[in-house]
């Protein structure tokens, strides 16, 4: 199948799977608690490119996994990715009100149930991954909460997270952008391979070179996130742009300006393809995905 629709057609499906899945596992209780359900249910339904789960998936078809179960596990680490994008919009943080082409999460209803349901949405990605009526081994369920607990923590996302806040005030050299970058970003989509590879019992010294791959695709996903944030269309994104300059970010467009941030980006996309060089056509998707990385408009 030619690449770009193998792509599509990707995406399509996975966008409709996550969305059915947390349908099905977020129903709205008949109590106090509705407001809650509710407000994580317009968060995660609909909307966002789907990304983590989609890594994570077609990862896990490189190693012959069962679909629906490397899934279940896509919608864990979406869940922690829809908790940070919900806490990263709250007015404390980076203050937007636009998120998917909608109200942010504290607009449509207030800042208290928007802390909550990100605090409700990652919980519930561990009691996913932890479920043995989803992941009935006992190792994979550990390696899976280990590495989706790293990644979200204070050695990843949340980790990156302040880091870019510090930045607001202090100057960054190259190293410490990249690692911000790496924690805030990077960390997540790594941690969407390492638990396809987990699912495909993949020994953790086999994993070296799909690692190189998300680190490099990692980093190329958030220079084109910035790149989008200096010169995008708003109404493609979904979200508003042009904030990172005046919040004073430090980005690799702030540092090497926008066409040295493309090319960075791009290198980065043709070393992420060279890392799956042991593989043939069964890895075509991720190919595409590493190039979709840098080529999206949104
Ligand atoms: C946006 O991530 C936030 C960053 C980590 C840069 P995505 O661009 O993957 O978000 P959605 O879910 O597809 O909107
Ligand atoms: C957010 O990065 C990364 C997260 C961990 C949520 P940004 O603040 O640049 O993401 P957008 O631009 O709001 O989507
Ligand atoms: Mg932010
Ligand atoms: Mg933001
Ligand atoms: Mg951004």
């Amino acid at each position: 199948m030619p690449a770009k629709l193998l792509l599509s057609d990707a995406l399509a499906r996975i966008a409709a799977d996550v969305d059915s899945m947390f349908d099905a596992m977020l129903p709205v209780p008949d109590d106090a608690r509705a407001r809650l359900i509710e407000a994580m249910r317009y968060a995660a339904i609909g909307g966002g490119k789907r990304l983590r789960p989609l890594l994570l998936t077609a990862t896990a078809e490189l190693y012959g996994v069962d679909f629906s179960t490397a899934l279940r596990a896509g919608v864990a680490i979406e869940a922690i990715h829809v908790y940070s994008l919900i806490h990263d919009d709250l007015p404390c943080m980076d203050d937007d009100d636009m998120r998917h082409g909608k109200p942010t999460v504290h607009r449509a209803f207030d800042e208290a149930t928007a802390v909550l349901a990100g605090d409700a949405l990652h919980a519930f990605a561990f009691e996913i991954i932890a479920d043995p009526d989803l992941f009935p081994d006992p190792f994979t369920r550990a390696e899976l909460v280990l590495a989706l607990g790293r990644a979200a923590g204070m050695n990843g996302m949340a980790g990156g997270q302040m880091m870019d806040i510090v930045a607001e005030d202090e100057s960054f050299d190259l190293r410490t952008v990249t690692r911000l970058q790496q924690l805030k970003t990077g960390a997540l989509l790594g941690a969407a391979v390492e638990m396809g590879a987990i699912l495909g019992r993949l020994p953790p010294e086999g994993r070296t070179l799909l690692r190189g791959y998300a680190r490099d695709i990692g980093l190329a996903f958030q220079i084109t996130d910035d790149l989008l944030d200096h010169e995008g269309d708003e109404a493609a994104a979904g979200k508003a742009l042009r904030k990172d300059q005046a919040a004073g970010k430090q980005t690799f467009v702030s540092l090497f300006g926008p066409e040295r941030a493309r090319q960075q980006a791009q290198m980065l996309v043709d070393q992420a393809i060279a890392h799956l060089a042991q593989h043939g056509q069964e890895a075509d998707l991720l190919r595409a995905l590493a190039r979709y990385v840098v080529e999206r408009d949104h």
